[in-house]
């Protein structure tokens, strides 16, 4: 079971829609459980090819718990009170950290400095007994949420585990068009946090989804 903390925003909702349509059980979590619940209906009313029992829907805790590995889907803001609060039944389970870190003036983007290196590392800092990745942080949420369509990008996968490392990429390949790359130890999800911002305001100048790609390995 893959559980969503911060599930019912868009990219908690894209991830967990795709990786249930490739046959994964989801939960997506909330700090209020009707919320969960209502977006995990959501995601079942609008893809009736996903099976019923696939997707369940409550609190935070509720879906820290169901979960084998859990995705933090929260902005930033809430990012250090969130794993504080779960750090309980988190302990000893895989969690991936999607959150870019980000502030926003006049329509752009820049990353925000985190005092620990990253989201991803301040998360390994708080959750010192769970196996802390950071993937999927420059993949788009709009695209995530078009099933129809392959993705087209890499999804740059860091940890300082190796085998959660490899699970979570094993995992990313099963978004149709996603390929997995090792982008090694948490030190390096700085930058793939920080290239978000960048998307982001490639975005604003071309109207469009960017996405990245690592040539030449
Ligand atoms: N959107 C994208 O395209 C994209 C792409 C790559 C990475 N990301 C990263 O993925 C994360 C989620 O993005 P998103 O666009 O889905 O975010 P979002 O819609 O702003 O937030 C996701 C959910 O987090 C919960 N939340 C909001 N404020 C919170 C707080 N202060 N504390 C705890 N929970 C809070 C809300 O759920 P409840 O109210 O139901 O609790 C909300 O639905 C972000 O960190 C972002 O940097 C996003």
């Amino acid at each position: 079971m893959l559980g969503f903390i911060g599930g019912t925003g868009p990219e908690g909702k894209g991830l967990a829609l795709r990786f249930a349509i490739s046959g994964l059980s989801v939960f997506i979590g909330s700090r209020e459980k009707q919320r969960g619940i209502e977006a995990a209906q959501e995601i079942r009313s609008q893809f009736t090819e996903i099976g019923s029992d696939m997707v369940a829907g409550g609190t935070n805790e509720e879906a820290a718990i169901a979960s084998d590995i859990a995705v933090i889907c929260t902005p930033y803001a809430g990012h250090k009170a969130t794993l504080e609060n779960l750090k309980h039944v988190l302990n000893g389970k895989i969690v991936v950290d999607v959150v870019a870190p980000l502030s926003f003036e006049k329509g752009s983007a820049s990353a925000i400095t985190v005092e620990e290196g990253s989201a991803a590392e301040q998360a390994q800092s708080l959750l010192p007994d769970s196996l802390v990745v950071g993937a999927f942080q420059n993949a788009s949420a709009e695209d995530l949420l078009m099933p129809s369509q392959d993705m087209e990008c890499d999804v740059i996968v860091c940890s300082n585990d190796q085998s959660a490392k490899e699970q979570v990429m094993l995992l990313g390949e099963r978004i149709p068009g996603v390929r997995s790359i090792d982008g090694g130890n948490l030190q390096n999800a700085k930058y793939v946090e920080q290239l978000t911002a960048l998307l982001i305001n490639i975005n604003k100048i071309y109207k469009a989804h960017s996405s990245i790609k690592i040539v030449g390995i």
